[in-house]
């Protein structure tokens, strides 16, 4: 399904910028590399992660659930995915009010620096659980509802040019990994699972899908 992979080609994108929005946080720090370039990795967020991708999970793909699934809205997975991206949003404001000072002291890069990490921890767990759970989940339940495609568009010429300056950002400051957390597949790997969400299974399954489990279990 194109939409699909549209979402996960810009997964790909997103993921390699946030690592590297961290080594240039840690450069910033250390004095190696200018803070006005966090203003770069913030127009990248903003355009390509927020209004590109971000709107057209919620715009698109997440309503599907409810109009054509018949799944329930304001309910988890989907709520806590809205959340997350209420959430980045936010801590992508913060970092952008510090970034638009002229000068910034050690202690507010390391504040933008802190900032960067939880944006970071909550975007990759974020991904991981759309990527391995959720976009799985939909075109299946797509392809049985008999839908092949969900509608898409394509790029502005604002967010080509952000997407561009993500690859030129990725190649100034190589992506870094977080050696503090570990990245994962499925609903386990989910910050929210077991709190917000009671995972894909227990949120999602009906009473035939369940007994389908059984079986593949006992024919195992
Ligand atoms: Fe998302
Ligand atoms: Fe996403």
């Amino acid at each position: 399904m194109r939409l699909i992979e549209e979402l996960e080609r810009e997964h790909a994108r997103i993921d390699r910028v946030v690592g590297s929005m961290r080594t240039w946080a840690d450069r910033a720090v250390a004095g190696d590399a200018p803070a006005a370039d966090g203003g770069k990795f913030m127009r990248f967020f903003e355009v390509y992660a927020g209004g590109l991708h971000h709107e057209r999970e919620e715009t698109v793909l997440f309503p599907t659930t409810w109009n054509d699934l018949g799944l329930k809205a304001d309910t988890p997975p989907i709520v806590v995915c809205i959340d997350d991206h209420h959430e980045l949003a936010a801590l992508l404001q913060c970092m952008k009010s510090l970034l638009e000072k002229k000068a910034l002291a050690t202690a507010e890069l390391r504040e933008v620096q802190q900032l960067a990490i939880r944006y970071s921890h909550i975007l990759w767990a974020h991904m991981d659980a759309e990527n391995s759970v959720l976009f799985p989940e939909i075109e299946l339940r797509l392809r049985h509802a008999g839908i092949r495609e969900l509608p898409s568009r394509p790029m502005t010429a604002d967010e080509e040019s952000a997407a561009a300056l993500g690859d030129l950002l990725i190649e100034r400051y190589p992506p870094s990994d977080d050696g503090t957390i570990v990245r994962g597949e499925g609903c386990a790997m989910c910050p929210a699972y077991l709190a917000a969400c009671s995972g894909i299974e227990r949120e999602w399954w009906n009473e035939w899908e369940w007994e389908e489990l059984d079986e593949h279990v006992a024919a195992s």
